[in-house]
């Protein structure tokens, strides 16, 4: 989905971390403070979206977890699971783009990167969701462009990870 001059790497200590602003405190405070930390601890990973010509710039940036929902609140019919205490997910724990560059498409070609991201991982370990908790109603009317939906009764988000492949389809084709 990233295609060249893009291209999305995991953060490290060349990308410019202070200068990112995406409009919204929270998120940039996290790249800023408590990414690095994050991820030497295993909580998470980040991945930044750059531009070959200047790799320092950080355009937009993502974070994945693992994480979990128990059946009573999980959608369909994983709700009827009773093998597993809890259901295996993945946690799209954060997802900015720089608000320079916002609205040009990068946040679409930046959470389709995301979902085919998402389902090679799923290839190699078992999850049924990927989740997400939208910051505001502007943030989950994003998201349901993409196919996902609200956990029932709950303001965080989850797309399954057999309808992540019919989304990705689905862009594919236009
Ligand atoms: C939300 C955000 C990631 C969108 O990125 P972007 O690069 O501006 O979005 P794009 O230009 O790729 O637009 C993609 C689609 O989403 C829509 N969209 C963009 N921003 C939107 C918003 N705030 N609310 C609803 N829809 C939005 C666009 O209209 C477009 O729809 P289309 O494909 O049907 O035309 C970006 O605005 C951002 O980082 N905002 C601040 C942080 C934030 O809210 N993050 C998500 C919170 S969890």
């Amino acid at each position: 989905m990233i295609e060249l001059p893009l291209r999305v790497e995991p953060l490290g200590p060349h990308h410019d971390r202070a200068s990112f602003s995406s409009g919204e405190p929270s998120l940039d405070e996290y790249i800023r403070r408590f990414a690095g930390q994050d991820t030497r601890l295993n909580l998470t990973r980040c991945f930044v979206l750059v531009h070959e010509d200047e790799p320092q710039r950080i355009l937009g940036y993502y974070t994945l977890s693992a994480a979990s929902v128990v059946p009573r609140k999980a959608p369909g019919k994983l709700a009827k699971v009773r093998r597993y205490p809890e259901i295996g997910a993945l946690l799209l724990g954060r997802f900015a783009i720089d608000r320079r560059f916002q609205g040009r498409g990068l946040g679409r070609k930046l959470l389709l990167h995301v979902l085919f991201h998402v389902a090679a991982l799923g290839e190699e370990a078992g999850f049924a969701l990927l989740l997400v908790d939208p910051l505001d109603e502007e943030a989950e009317a994003f998201y349901r462009k993409f196919g996902f939906a609200p956990l029932p009764g709950e303001r965080r988000m989850y797309l399954l990870l057999k309808d992540l492949r019919a989304t990705l389809t689905a862009f594919e084709r236009g």
